[in-house]
This record gives structure tokens, C-alpha cells and sequence, in this order.
């Protein structure tokens, strides 16, 4: 008699099983991952088929982590110090253990950059409240651990630049403001956005707060240009407060100075007003500065980009090639 279906056994592996399984797993992926460091392994490693962690690290199955991103451009890290500041304030929120301490942190993204030889790309780095049980809460002398991850990073069209982009309102409700200023490993609310929208066509999604105002994009904040010529941004309150986006607020001020803007004010932006502003844009470390030239169904300013948007990415660019906040990679 036929066994049945259920009866069938599943391989159970021996260790010298698993590098193979592991190898075949990453030839059928093509990934760009050029060096990975562990706590947990206490070292790096380049081979993207050992970049791995134990299932019951509570990052993995409860999402108790957080994580954050810094660029590599030309061979430095850019604005790396703010991203760690911002890292240490989602350990405190999270309340997870900082070890190792913040300098021991940044050495090792710096290092794990070294190792990588990798001139351009991302740095992701995590912190997890580590390895040892199924519970909820933290393993009682569980050991943090701490990840990092050197890739080739996210990339979007040109057409992004050239043309524009295209949102929609999600219909996805956006993260309390708890969680939404806290850059942990939760981001389900993110991912649907992300989906939803392109399902629909168009490039990305927005959330509105309960209030009605502008929240965030993403994985990226939003900006407007008002018709009296103001970059306005959200207040950080209730969304990530972006490295790219405070850095901007700052670069900024030279197109006040300039002239091409009116001024820069960061404050609740109501959806009725963001909808009829001149320019409406994308930003964050991936992104850099991206203009959006349709919102649900209707054009943002003449449905093209605009001069800000453009002159914005200008001094990102320029502020990430030789400005003041770049640290050199020892390779
Ligand atoms: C939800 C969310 N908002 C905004 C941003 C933009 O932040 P940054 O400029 O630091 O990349 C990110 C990316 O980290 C994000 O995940």
C-alpha cells in the first residue's frame, strides 16, 4: 500500500548538510551582500551563505530590534554619528541593552566597511535583544546581539528624477507615534504601504495621522514647497525623524539665502494644503531627494519636477561627496 502523503518524512540534516544548503540557497538569489559582521559569530564574514542568524534570536520572532542605515560614497561613511545617535535613541525606546557601548559599535561598522572593500553601498546595522528562548521578553543573561551588513543598497529609476513619481494615500493606518519614531525591525505598516501601492500603479504610498495631517512615506520622509515658496516638513513627532531630512533642513538654508526659497518650517502640514503645494518630495538615505508630481489623482504643482526638489538633491549630493560629515574607510 502507498504511504500517505503525511507519512512521508522530512531529511533531517547533519551539520555538513547545512553550508551546502545554504550555498545552493544563495545561487538561487542573486544578492549583492559584501560583508557581514556578528556578535554572536564574533567576527565578519563575506560569504553571503554564512550571514546568518540563530532562529530564536528574539529580533527574528518576536521583532524585538532595531536597525538603521548609513551610505558609503566614494570610499567614506556618510553622516554616520547621526545615524547612531538616532540608533541609540531607538535602543532606549525599545529598551534593549546597548552592548557593546556606542564607540565599540561604530568601530565595528567601520571595520566591517574595511572588510567589505565595497566603495559604495549601504551599511545596516541591527541590535537585537539576542538568542535563547521563545518567550517574549529579553533571555534572562541573554547576550544582545549586534549585526552589520555592508550591500549594495537600495536603487530606484532614473525615471524617478527625470519624471517624477507617483503616491497614493494608503489606506494602511499609520504607526502611533511610539513606534513610528522608533526604527525597529517592525515594519509591516511600511511593507503593506509599499505593496499596496504598487499594486496600484503608482511608486509609493503616504500615511496620514489621525488629525489629517502629512506622516511619512515608506522608508523615506515627505517635503512640500507652498505656493508662497516655504519648504515645509512634517514635525518629528509622530514620524522617523530622517537623518536625510534634518540635514536637509539644514543644507536648505543656503536657498533661503538664495532666494529660491521663502523660508523653512517644520510643522503639521493638513492633507488639503499639502495637495495644492508647488512641489511635493520624497527623501530619505536611499532615495536622497526625489520630486512626486501626482498624488492620488491629482497633479502636484504643473505635474512636473520642480526647481527645488532638483537644487536639493544638488547639495545632498554635494554635502555626501565633500562635506563636513564623512569618515574616511580604513580598507
Ligand atoms: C519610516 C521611515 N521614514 C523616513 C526614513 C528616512 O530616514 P533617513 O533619511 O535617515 O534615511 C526612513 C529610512 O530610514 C524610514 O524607514
Amino acid at each position: 500500500m502507498a504511504p500517505t502523503p503525511e507519512a512521508q518524512a522530512l531529511p533531517v540534516l547533519k551539520g555538513s548538510d547545512i553550508l551546502q544548503k545554504l550555498e545552493a540557497l544563495r545561487r538561487r538569489q542573486e544578492v549583492r551582500y559584501y560583508a557581514f559582521y556578528s556578535s554572536q559569530l564574533g567576527g565578519v564574514v563575506t560569504d553571503p551563505a554564512l550571514m546568518v542568524l540563530p532562529f530564536d534570536d528574539h529580533m527574528v520572532h518576536r521583532g524585538h530590534g532595531i536597525f538603521d542605515t548609513a551610505a558609503i560614497v566614494e570610499g567614506r561613511i556618510y553622516d554616520l554619528d547621526a545615524h547612531l545617535d538616532r540608533f541609540m535613541r531607538s535602543a532606549k525606546a525599545s529598551r534593549l541593552e546597548v552592548k557593546p557601548d556606542r564607540e565599540e559599535m561604530r568601530r565595528i561598522v567601520i571595520q566591517t566597511a574595511a572588510a567589505s572593500g565595497a566603495r559604495e553601498g549601504s551599511i545596516r546595522y541591527w541590535l537585537s535583544s539576542g538568542a535563547g528562548s521563545f518567550e517574549l521578553g529579553p533571555v534572562k543573561n541573554g547576550e544582545p546581539g549586534f549585526f552589520v551588513m555592508i550591500f549594495a543598497g537600495l536603487s530606484y529609476p532614473g525615471s524617478y528624477y527625470a519624471q517624477g513619481m507617483k503616491v497614493m494615500t494608503t489606506t494602511c493606518p499609520i504607526k502611533p507615534p511610539l513606534y513610528a519614531t522608533t526604527k525597529s525591525t517592525n515594519y509591516l505598516p511600511n511593507v503593506l504601504m509599499q505593496m499596496e501601492a504598487k499594486e496600484a500603479g503608482v511608486d509609493n504610498g503616504v500615511f496620514i495621522d489621525a488629525e489629517g495631517n502629512v506622516g511619512e512615506s515608506s522608508n523615506m520622509n515627505v517635503a512640500f514647497v507652498t505656493g508662497g515658496g516655504a519648504l515645509v516638513h512634517p514635525k518629528f513627532d509622530h514620524i522617523l525623524a530622517g537623518c536625510t531630512s534634518l540635514r536637509l533642513l539644514e543644507l536648505a538654508r543656503g536657498l533661503v539665502d538664495r532666494g529660491v526659497l521663502a523660508g523653512i518650517e517644520v510643522r503639521d502640514i493638513p492633507v488639503a494644503e499639502a495637495r495644492a503645494s508647488r512641489e511635493m518630495l520624497l527623501v530619505g538615505s536611499s532615495v536622497k531627494v526625489a520630486p512626486i508630481v501626482r498624488w492620488d489623482s491629482q497633479a502636484i504643482g504643473d505635474g512636473r519636477p520642480g526647481p527645488v526638489a532638483n537644487a536639493l538633491l544638488g547639495l545632498l549630493e554635494e554635502d555626501m561627496r565633500s562635506g563636513d560629515r564623512l569618515i574616511p574607510v580604513p580598507y
